[in-house]
């Protein structure tokens, strides 16, 4: 295989990042270098407050570093201002632990009112809905509301939310934080789908059997750096 014309694109690349959250006295990240290559699934690991969160808020836009370099895309958003930011958010979508649904939205609704945002149009939009209510397996709760399913089922739809729009990168922070490990399972099948579609994946997880499961690039976070790179194996 040649690699001769092709170095492959990074979808996410970090350099020197450093974060310092308002009002805290050091910075969360400090130094960090992280890359995610077009089409890759990479998870982040480390202890609780390590700073995952803050590299997912820094890769969506939805925090800014202090120092560093940010692109995503091919394109630097270390300082986005917020035109840029909505364009940002079509093409990178994110996922949290805690679905954040709409509560008095149908699961449709909740999936529509995202692609009403971004701008899709509505008969595109009710395509783009049965579409991902199918993939993530979920087409006959349309009507239900957010608290007629269960967490599993509510995390399935903010996958569904996420994928209806297309978007290039997908960010997951700690995805399957509130589930069991059948249900976590399935979010990470289901994540491991879209990407073998084509879709970067940037996860995080402090769940080791799932992130072993599917034998994915995995970076320790610690001290405001990744710390360490492995490749878990797949299977055991
Ligand atoms: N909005 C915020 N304001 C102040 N400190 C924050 C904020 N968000 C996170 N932090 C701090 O930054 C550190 C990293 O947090 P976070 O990125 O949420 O870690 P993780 O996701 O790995 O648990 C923690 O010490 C946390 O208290
Ligand atoms: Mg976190």
């Amino acid at each position: 295989m040649s690699t001769q014309h092709s170095r492959t694109r990074a979808a996410i690349l970090l350099e020197g990042v450093r974060r310092t959250h308002p009002g805290a006295g050091q910075p969360t990240l400090d130094g960090l270098d992280l890359r995610v290559d077009d089409g890759e699934f990479v998870a982040l690991t480390g202890e609780s407050g390590s700073g995952k969160s803050t590299i997912i808020g820094l890769c969506s836009g939805r925090q800014q570093a202090d120092a560093g370099n940010i692109r995503i895309l091919g394109r630097d958003i270390t300082r986005i201002g917020a035109n840029r930011r909505a364009e940002l958010r079509r093409r990178v979508a994110t996922i949290f632990q805690e679905y954040e649904l709409l509560p008095d939205r149908t699961i449709g609704e909740n999936i529509a009112f995202t692609l009403e945002i971004n701008g899709i149009p509505g008969e595109e939009r009710r395509r783009r809905v049965d579409e991902a209510l199918e993939l993530v397996g979920l087409p006959s709760r349309r009507e239900a509301l957010p608290e007629q399913l269960s967490g599993g089922e509510q995390q399935r739809v903010a996958v569904a939310r996420a994928v209806a729009l297309r978007p290039s990168i997908i960010l997951a922070d700690e995805p399957t934080g509130n589930l069991d490990e059948e249900n976590g399972e399935l979010i990470f099948d289901l994540l491991s789908t879209l990407n073998q579609a084509g879709t970067t994946v940037l996860v995080t997880s402090h769940d080791v059997n799932l992130v072993t499961r599917l034998g994915l690039r995995t970076l320790r976070i610690h001290d405001g750096r990744v710390r360490t790179y492995r490749r878990h194996q797949a299977g055991r």
